[in-house]
């Protein structure tokens, strides 16, 4: 009995590291997955980004609206004082841009305005990346 027992945490802790390396599996995500995943970036979102950042076009806070960042050109919400930095860059937001972004915003871009902020966790980097999709639909 002992021994079943033994070999059972065995089983749960190794697919539990193999679930550490793995990265998410979106093409096989159910809807509910999906939807967990979307709340886990709106925590992270919160914890991290919504002090400077709002969702609201029309409401900027300390930082340019976020809604709609996928696909859009750096530095062009009219009427927010970006940097020049920012500004003159030549970005368009994509998924690895933003990505580094997150991880490490001061190296990516010196001379910006935001905080250096660094979400180097790869699962945290998902998380909000799902967020960030999620908002720019
Ligand atoms: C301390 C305030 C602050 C925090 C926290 C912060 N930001 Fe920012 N963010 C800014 C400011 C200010 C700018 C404009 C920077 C500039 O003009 O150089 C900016 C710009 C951006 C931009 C470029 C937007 C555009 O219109 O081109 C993105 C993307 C961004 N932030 C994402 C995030 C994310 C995601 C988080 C959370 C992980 C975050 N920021 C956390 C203040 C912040």
């Amino acid at each position: 009995m002992k021994k079943i027992f033994k070999l059972l945490t065995l089983v749960s802790l190794s697919s539990c590291s193999l679930l550490g390396f793995q990265s998410f599996a979106f093409a096989e995500m159910t809807p509910a997955g999906q939807e967990a995943l979307v709340k886990a970036g709106e925590t992270m979102y919160q914890h991290r980004c919504r002090v400077c950042h709002s969702n609201d076009m029309e409401h900027p806070s300390y930082g340019p609206p976020l809604k709609n960042i996928l696909g859009r050109k750096a530095g062009s919400v009219p009427g927010f004082n970006y940097s020049d930095a920012l500004k003159n860059s030549g970005i368009v937001w994509n998924e690895k841009k933003l990505r580094e972004w997150i991880k490490d915003n001061k190296s990516v871009m010196p001379g910006t305005r935001m905080r250096h902020v660094g979400i180097t966790d790869k699962t945290e980097q998902d998380f909000l990346l799902t967020f960030l999709k999620h908002i720019s639909k």
